[in-house]
């Protein structure tokens, strides 16, 4: 069935396997995603949710404008899709300062980041997504550019090879990852603020999407909103290519306006759950209590059991089944609870001990 969009849908080769659709559920960015900047918020007012982080950065900006100096080096991680690159790019705003947006995979070489940091002015943020992909060679360019403002080249090869240190203009270092675990220690440390970014209320989702489809001109109720809110997995990137979704889906049956029952009869179509569960989620979870007895389950095994690969499902699909109490990481593997079991309306007995200790591997302590 499609699922994205069919204007958006490149048209499959004659005698070709059609792709594997993408999850309209996935949090990460995607083609059809291409539109996003119009929905960003362009001002802090706009930005909802995430308080903590805004009371953080509230008075680390406030601070740094007062000593007018550039501000703190700053982490934010978190699951795909709830505003990192965005709230980086309102902080750029109210500094006053340009922001350079770039990504670990595209600084392979030692030259890609050294002509970045020398093409900052005083104050400007560099933004590096993905941060926890540098290489070893980046980060170490990285640490005396963080530290001291210094990039530290070497010269010659061999025996005669020497180091000549080059002052920089004092910048702001944001990094963005989904993986604050896989950071090397030497570079956390480098940041003075680690923010984590949290799924965001259904009040909070439905508030964004109300903005947005005025944004979009959508006549959207807030029955609607909330019908889709519910279902968009706290992160506002899905909520707004559900809004899509719903939009397209309300003018094709010439649906005058969406309400809960448009919202719902459109999102059903997706298989998208009423707890934002697509096919895929609901799979992990009927194997986890069909096959393995509730599990524990090695993330190996699980991810060949559904045939998706292992950092698919950490990054995008477990951190939300997690939220939803459907799901537990613990030291012997992936459990599955019994709310799981009740949610696909299975015998909630299927479900192991949910009692096992947690881990949890998003977090830094
Ligand atoms: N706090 C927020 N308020 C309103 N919209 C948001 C918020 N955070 C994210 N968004 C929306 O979600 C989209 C994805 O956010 P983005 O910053 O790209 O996520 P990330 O970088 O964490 O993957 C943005 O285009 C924006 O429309
Ligand atoms: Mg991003």
């Amino acid at each position: 069935m499609a699922i994205i969009p069919s204007d958006q849908q490149p048209p499959p080769r004659p005698g070709t396997k059609p792709p594997a659709q993408p999850r309209l559920v996935a949090p990460q960015q995607q083609a059809q995603d291409i539109s996003e900047n119009s929905l960003r918020p362009r001002e802090l007012k706009d930005y909802l949710g995430q308080s903590e982080l805004k009371q953080s950065l509230g008075i680390a900006v406030a601070a740094a404008r007062q000593r007018a100096e550039a501000l703190d080096h700053m982490l934010f991680y978190g699951p795909p899709g709830l505003g990192k690159t965005t709230i980086s790019m309102l902080i750029a705003s109210e500094m006053g300062t340009q922001i350079r947006i770039t990504s670990a995979p595209a600084l392979e070489r030692p030259r890609d980041i050294a002509g970045l940091l020398v093409s900052l002015q005083p104050g400007d943020i560099l933004f590096i997504d993905e941060i926890h992909r540098l290489n070893k060679v980046a980060e170490e360019i990285l640490y005396p550019a963080m530290e001291d403002f210094m990039l530290d080249i070497t010269i010659g090869k061999g025996q005669a090879a020497r180091i000549k240190r080059l002052p920089l203009k004092p910048f702001t270092l944001i990094g963005a990852t989904t993986r604050a675990g896989a950071i090397s220690a030497p570079l956390r440390t480098r940041f003075g603020l680690v923010q984590r970014l949290r799924f965001y209320t259904a009040e909070e989702m439905q508030a964004i999407l109300l903005k947005n489809a005025q944004i979009l001109q959508i006549q959207l109720l807030p029955d609607g909103a909330e019908a889709i809110a519910r279902r968009a997995r706290g992160t506002p990137r899905v909520a707004n290519r559900l809004l899509k979704w719903v939009r397209d889906y309300a003018q094709v049956h010439a649906a005058a306006a969406i309400d809960a029952q448009v919202a719902a009869a459109a999102l059903d179509m997706l298989q998208v759950d009423h707890a934002g569960l697509d096919p895929v989620d609901r799979q992990i979870l009927s194997t986890l209590l069909l096959n393995y007895q509730g599990g524990p389950v090695g993330i190996d095994t699980l991810a060949a059991a559904i045939s998706e690969d292992v950092a698919t499902i950490e990054d995008m699909i477990e951190p939300f089944l997690m939220q939803c109490g459907f799901l537990q990481r613990t030291p012997r593997g992936r459990v599955a609870t019994a709310l799981a079991a009740e949610h696909l309306g299975l015998d909630p007995r299927l479900a192991a001990a949910a009692t096992l200790p947690l881990f949890e591997d998003l977090s830094l302590e």
